[in-house]
């Protein structure tokens, strides 16, 4: 299992000491949010700063696209530190379009499902993707409870799936659910407002201590 931390809850006045901490404890990607205030009701991060983010870190990063037209930010988002962009089931009929043209620029392609949403929709869509992104919380915004029956779709993921998808899980993930997740076997685990909240004393020690727990019990080598 790999832990990747999503930068939505990080200190943004001071980013790129954020990113030097995370590099120090070990963490296996960085995650960000791109929100346009229209599919989801926030406003995070934009193409600039996913590239500023890329120019900053050789970590890989994932890009989580919680935006209405996604296709046009494909390019400008497709740098070489971005290891996936993952769009949402829930944009509707432009979804195999918008996936071709990821697979196109030779990045990793995910789908993110809405707790609502049925993970059986996207068996359509197992031959074009590598990563389903299960959201835990309704998505939009950081620091929310995770819904219950994530750990659950994690499962059904999986057999809908087969074992090669990576399946990653998104939101309200802290110690208690993390042991949950991590029982279902999930390859990906992002964890924001934990990881960055309430860290007092040596910033990487803190975040270090927090890995650990959230990982504890399971290797990250996969
Ligand atoms: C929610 C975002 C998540 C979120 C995770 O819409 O996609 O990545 O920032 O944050 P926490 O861990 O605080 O739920
Ligand atoms: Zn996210």
């Amino acid at each position: 299992m790999k832990l990747y931390a999503s930068m939505l809850s990080c200190d943004l006045l001071n980013i790129e000491s954020e990113i030097e901490a995370l590099v120090e404890t070990g963490i296996d990607g960085l995650h960000v949010d791109m929100m346009d205030g229209h599919f989801v009701r926030n406003i995070a991060f934009g193409i600039d700063h996913v590239r500023q983010i890329c120019r900053a870190t050789s970590l890989p990063v994932s890009v989580h696209m919680m935006v209405s037209n996604p296709a046009s930010f494909i390019d400008a988002v497709a740098h070489e530190h971005v290891e996936s962009i993952v769009v949402h089931y829930e944009i509707g009929s432009e979804l195999p379009e918008v996936l071709r043209l990821i697979k196109e620029t030779g990045i990793g392609v995910g789908i993110a499902i809405n707790p609502t949403t049925e993970v059986s929709r996207i068996v359509d869509y197992v031959g074009s993707i590598d990563t389903v992104l299960i959201m835990g919380v309704h998505p939009g915004f950081g620091g929310q409870t995770m819904v219950p029956g994530t750990a659950e779709r994690i499962g059904c993921v999986r057999s809908v799936c087969g074992s090669s998808m990576k399946i990653a899980v998104d939101g309200g993930v802290n110690p208690s659910t993390a042991n949950l997740v991590k029982l279902s076997e999930a390859d990906i685990l992002v964890a924001g407002s934990y990881l960055f909240g309430g860290n007092s004393g040596n910033k990487v020690d803190s975040l270090k201590e927090k890995i650990e727990t959230l990982c504890h019990g399971v290797s990250r080598e996969r």
